[in-house]
């Protein structure tokens, strides 16, 4: 499949939305920086801000504080511009680009059943964008303007993956060309890294939760950390021996999901160290562990966010070795589909 005729390569974009929560670094940009550190295989990450805007315009100066805030939580969390790519998507244009050829290859009913966009889309379908209708090819478009391979995303991303791939397939059957466009995988997060609210179990942990308590920013200072994991709900039994036990408790669940993620340890270690303890203990612990992974990012992300030249001058620099990457598989592209090659596309520059 992606293997056997492209090289290993890992692409995944995250949207500027502002307000990054404990769920974003546990949940994704931790992954990344593992997969960079791994060092197999070339890692692009990108700021989507061009998806950013499918479900209504936050404003220009919103947008841009979300796109420096999402570049300085990468850096912060450990991505590093020498050994990764990191770029915001709007200064890269293949993607748009091949995102059109897209719009012409997926059908109407793929994009029908995709439930995010009933989910976004809400009642009121008519009044939804085309914009978040077709965003799922733009996605498509992110990952195979690359001809990614690999792609660490949330299990709320699959069935977007899955389209990925009916794309890449149609293109490459109706067009002529095998195996032009790779297969991409999923690398679906853990159990362990599917964090949720802290005042509800079975929600995601959300910046657009009504309720601050419900989650931990990663701008959050140590004081309102302890406080927020202090009142988090749980349930008055003390922790159970081993992870049968957190069935049907989620509260309890994802305390323990948390602790083991933060920790790099699995559930069941975690239980075997405070099996049959209180909350009352377990709590003041997980407070100490998160204070302490967080505090190093938040500190550092203020910095970097004072600078927003130099996190402008590092987006740019990524762009510039993006494109030097898509620029020539959009160019293949447009010629296996037989548009006249401009000037641009002819020098690849
Ligand atoms: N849709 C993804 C999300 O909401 C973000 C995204 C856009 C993405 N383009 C991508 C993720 C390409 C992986 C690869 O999480």
């Amino acid at each position: 499949m992606a293997e056997a005729t492209h090289r290993r390569r890992v692409f995944s974009g995250v949207q500027p939305t502002g307000g990054l929560t404990l769920g974003n670094y546990l949940g994704a940009v931790k992954r990344f920086v593992a997969m960079q550190d791994e060092g197999e295989a070339e890692t692009i990450y990108c700021l989507v801000d061009m998806h950013a805007i499918t479900a209504g315009w936050p404003g220009r100066e919103a947008l841009r504080a979300a796109t420096h805030e999402l570049a300085a939580a990468f850096l912060a969390c450990g991505l590093d511009p020498a050994r990764s790519i990191i770029f915001n998507q709007s200064q890269v244009p293949a993607h748009a680009e091949l995102a059109w050829i897209f719009n012409c290859v997926a059908r109407l009913g793929w994009l029908n059943r995709m439930t995010q966009f009933k989910d976004k889309a809400g009642r009121d379908r008519e009044a939804a964008s085309v914009g978040l209708f077709a965003y799922p090819n733009l996605m498509a478009a992110d990952i195979l303007v690359y001809h990614a391979t690999h792609v660490p995303v949330g299990e709320d991303q699959k069935q977007h993956l899955e389209l990925t791939r009916d794309i890449a397939a149609k293109f490459n059957n109706d067009f002529g060309a095998p195996d032009f466009f790779p297969l991409a995988e999923p690398v679906i997060e853990g159990a362990a890294t599917r964090v949720m609210s802290l005042r509800d179990g079975t929600k995601k942990m959300s910046k657009s939760d009504a309720s601050d308590m419900s989650r931990i920013n990663l701008t959050d200072d140590a004081d309102t950390i302890a406080l927020k994991i202090r009142k988090a709900r749980t349930d008055p039994e003390p922790l159970p021996g081993s992870v049968e036990g957190l069935e049907s408790r989620p509260e309890a669940r994802n305390l323990v999901n948390i602790y083991a993620a933060l920790a790099d340890t699995t559930p069941q270690e975690v239980l075997a160290e405070f099996a049959g303890r209180p909350f009352s203990e377990f709590k003041p612990r997980l407070a100490d562990l998160t204070v302490a992974t967080l505090a190093p990012i938040s500190q550092r992300m203020r910095e970097l966010m004072a600078d927003p030249g130099e996190l402008d001058r590092v987006l740019g620099e990524g762009a510039d070795r993006a494109a030097a990457i898509a620029e020539p598989i959009l160019a293949q592209t447009y010629d296996i589909i037989g548009f006249v090659r401009s000037r641009r596309m002819a020098t690849g520059a």
